[in-house]
């Protein structure tokens, strides 16, 4: 059983709270917990909860990239926390728990504040993508989604355009995945296009889904609540002293 998850945006101690939701729930060990991006990788909250709270992840964690990670960093925060967490690289294919997924972070551009360099998705990502033979691939995992499923913009994001990025179609006409999972637009969505489903996920604080053995997909809406992030701590904390 894995626990898929939307973005976590740094609040890791989310994780631990959906597994053991996870794992109440189902009665069983979950086998690992996949983030579909905007972990939230940046150097200060890592070091708050891994190196100074001395947290951990109760079960294996893969992520992929969104578009909220500190890519000036990336590879350096990748390699240092790499016994908490395991990156898994735009167009590889990676066995988890006896299935096939294959991993595309990033995310179209939007503008300079969400879009970090280092953050789109670029042609070279879907040309290595595209490398892979159909049946290698079971299911594909994304940060945003393909263009033209009908993920409908955020209320006052419609400047942003049409929800995906341009060349997903050409991805699902490829590997005509069984399920198709991805975050980003902090929404619960689901739709099926020929023998593919699409699965949206909200921020992780607002639930999961649990994928089975046999392929199965379940939602489970569970809400924990947020902690303070650190820059929140932090602005307090400077105008405290
Ligand atoms: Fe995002």
């Amino acid at each position: 059983m894995i626990l898929i998850s939307g973005d976590v945006h740094s609040q890791y101690q989310v994780i631990n709270e959906q597994i053991h939701f996870a794992e109440e729930k189902t009665g069983r060990a979950l086998d690992a917990v996949i983030v579909l991006g905007d972990f939230g990788l940046y150097e200060q909250p890592l070091r708050q909860y891994f190196d100074k709270e001395g947290g951990h992840f109760l079960r294996k964690v893969y992520f992929i990239d969104g578009n909220h990670e500190e890519y000036a960093q990336f590879d350096h925060l990748v390699e240092k926390y790499r016994h908490q967490l395991i990156h898994l690289p735009r167009g590889q294919i990676t066995k988890i728990a006896q299935r096939r997924f294959l991993s595309l972070g990033g995310a179209r551009y939007m503008d300079a504040l969400n879009s970090p360099s280092g953050s789109e998705i670029k042609e070279c990502d879907i040309a290595r993508c595209l490398a892979h033979k159909a049946d290698e691939v079971d299911f594909i995992i994304t940060h945003d989604c393909p263009a033209g499923i009908g993920v409908p913009n955020a209320p006052g994001f419609e400047f942003y355009g049409i929800p995906g990025f341009e060349r997903g179609p050409e991805l699902i006409e490829h590997f005509k995945p069984k399920k198709w999972f991805f975050a980003h637009y902090h929404r619960w969505f689901s739709s099926k296009n020929g023998e593919s489903e699409f699965y949206g996920l909200p921020e992780s604080w607002k639930g999961f889904g649990l994928l089975d053995e046999n392929g199965n997909y379940e939602v489970v809406e569970h809400p924990v609540a947020k902690q303070e992030d650190w820059l929140q701590k932090f602005i307090k904390k400077l105008f405290s002293l």
